[in-house]
């Protein structure tokens, strides 16, 4: 299937099998290899990236479904300089082998994005926001971003100073 996909601001066309992934597409045919492929079970949170302004597992999502649709990765958010939240987890020493990086990265961002408009969690007491960025929510809130080096100090410490500086 022939299908466009506007990637990081930079629109593709690409000629794709129906079965092929989001997280293919995106590693195989356009050689972004920023998201990465842990589990390819929906289970470890690697793959993530901001499709249509929400965060998704990209290993569960067929590429055919994005069609005319925009994904941001990793390589996206910090184009010219790294965002506030990269630049938290360089200070916070937030990784250590790396692997899961662009994934809690993706998905901090959109989940900080949530926080501000009001999207309650499972651990939200009201369903109406505005939020705070409680040690609760923030597990909650990135409950399917899974860090094998248990860098979770540092990935939390991040998180809470780029919502801090946000304010
Ligand atoms: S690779 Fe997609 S959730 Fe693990
Ligand atoms: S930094 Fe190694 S898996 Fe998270």
């Amino acid at each position: 299937m022939n299908i466009e996909l506007t990637v990081n601001g930079d629109t593709h066309q690409l000629d794709l099998d129906p079965r092929v992934t989001l997280l293919d597409a995106l590693r195989d045919h356009l050689r972004l290899t920023g998201s990465k492929k842990g589990c390819d079970h929906g289970q470890c949170g690697a793959c993530t990236v901001i499709a249509g302004g929400r965060r998704i597992n990209a290993c569960l999502s067929l590429a055919v479904t994005h069609d005319g649709g925009a994904v941001t990765t990793v390589e996206g958010l910090g184009q010219d300089e790294l965002s506030p939240l990269q630049r938290a987890f360089v200070e916070h020493d937030g990784m250590q082998c790396g692997y899961c990086t662009p994934g809690q990265l993706c998905s901090a961002t959109a989940m900080l994005t949530e926080l501000d408009q009001g999207w309650p969690s499972h651990v939200s007491a009201e369903l109406d926001g505005p939020y705070d960025l409680t040690e609760a929510e923030l597990a909650e809130r990135m409950s399917g971003n899974l860090c094998r080096c248990s860098c979770y100090p540092g990935i939390n410490a991040a998180i809470r100073q780029a919502r801090e500086t946000a304010e």
